[in-house]
């Protein structure tokens, strides 16, 4: 087994798909003193060479090399989506621990089938996201465990990205000059692709999802022509009830302006977080006090928490993310070390993935109760009134 140069045990990772999202993972690597970086495979040879330049590791030749290799105990899935769950079989056939990139599958039956081979074998399966290990997302979770809010009740937690479909997405590149799989991304719809990124934090701190309702909508559907066949979801909303009893208005989506803000409202206080995309975004604590019956506010004036993490030495140098992606590796090596459960592991990610398949799949509009419509299509009148049109007519 590897040691790491302060002489603890490290585990031997293999990545197999060198594409856009992979540089988000080679430099926060550097923080993890359990992770040794054995190579990369992608058959797009030249992405697999242009990653272990960058960030050390020999090339592979094939997927089933990687496989072979006893010094690889963890496969770090970057394939697209579509892939994740043949590559996942065949590297947890091969006796492989798999960390894969969200979402591990693409529905529940091959997710259970992978947990079961999983367990079976003795393994351990982690599924990304994983910035519920950045310093904001610790820091809130502790503060709401420790009470700081009393009881937790209500929460408000959006992840709009912006109006995706006016962006230049067709241009963006990662460091190492992959475009952004933008066809792939918006036939996966926002849901998919970003509801762990709020239900990994959400459930943290409340426990799971005992019941929810949602709706999904394409506000921007008529701009996707030509670019892929079917548009998924570009915004859902959704009421989430948790475990011990908090009640969530989630909203996800890439049609409005960004909004990435995490309210938690107590009966004792509000914890807020400004941009749960930041690692180090601030956690906000406002207390409940006492009011004089003068004024409407209960809350005192914010103060800012201490992260209970410090800040990591290496990470992606691009001021739009400021991600946590390789914490969830290492603690997968960590759990490999020493026995213990990853919090990211087969149950947990199973749970964030049913309840994000089923926010994907919520109600559309035919599915719901019509309300009766008034014969008057306009209710409000044909024009705006001036407040001097209202005191001539009094
Ligand atoms: N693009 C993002 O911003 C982003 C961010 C976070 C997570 N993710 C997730 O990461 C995953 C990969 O996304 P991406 O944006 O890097 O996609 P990408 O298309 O840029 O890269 C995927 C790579 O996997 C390679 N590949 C395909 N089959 C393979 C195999 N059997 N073995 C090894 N490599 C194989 C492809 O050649 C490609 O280079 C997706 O699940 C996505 O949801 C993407």
């Amino acid at each position: 087994m590897p040691t790491s140069m302060g002489g603890g045990k490290r585990v031997g990772v293999a990545f197999l798909g060198c594409g856009y999202a992979a540089d988000f993972y080679g430099p926060t690597l550097p923080n993890y003193p359990e992770i040794s970086l054995i190579g990369a495979y992608d058959p797009e040879e030249e992405r697999a060479k242009t990653f272990v330049a960058e960030y050390g590791g020999r090339l592979f030749g094939s997927m089933e090399e990687v496989l072979a290799d006893p010094e690889v105990r963890i496969v770090v899935n970057l394939t697209p989506t579509a892939r994740h769950y043949t590559v996942n079989r065949a590297a947890l056939s091969a006796g492989k621990h798999v960390y894969c990139e969200k979402p591990m599958t693409t529905n529940m039956a091959e997710a259970r089938e992978l947990a079961s081979l999983a367990a079976q074998r003795g393994l351990l399966l982690c599924s990304a996201p994983a910035t519920v290990f950045s310093r904001s997302a610790q820091t809130l979770v502790r503060a709401v465990h420790d009470g700081v809010v009393g009881t937790p009740r209500l929460a408000y937690a959006s992840l709009d990205m912006g109006p995706l479909a006016f962006m230049a997405y067709r241009d963006w590149r990662s460091k190492r000059g992959v475009p952004w799989p933008y066809r792939e991304e918006v036939a996966n719809g926002c849901v998919l692709e970003h509801a762990g990124y709020l239900l990994t934090w959400l459930t943290a701190m409340f426990g799971p999802v005992v019941r929810m309702s949602g709706h999904t909508v394409t506000p921007f559907a008529d701009q996707w022509e030509g670019v892929v066949a079917d548009v998924a979801p570009e915004t859902s909303f959704g009421a989430l009830r948790f475990a011990d009893g908090t009640v969530c208005r989630l909203t996800i989506g890439w049609a409005a302006p960004a909004d990435k803000s995490l309210l938690v409202v107590g009966d004792e206080g509000v914890l807020s977080v400004d941009d749960v995309w930041q690692a180090s975004s601030p956690v906000t604590l406002r207390r409940r006090v006492r009011t004089t019956g003068r004024d409407t506010g209960y809350l005192a004036e914010p103060e800012r928490l201490p992260f209970v993490l410090p800040p990591l030495e290496h990470g992606y140098d691009d001021e739009a993310h400021d991600l946590t992606v390789g914490a969830g590796i290492a603690d997968l090596a960590r759990a490999v070390l020493t026995g213990d459960r990853p919090p990211l592991g087969a149950e947990f990610s199973l749970h964030i993935l049913d309840v994000s398949l089923r926010f994907a799949t919520a109600a559309t509009a035919d599915e719901h109760i019509d309300v009766p419509a008034p014969s008057a299509t306009r209710l409000w009148g044909d024009r705006y009134r001036h407040p001097a049109e209202f005191s001539a007519l009094a």
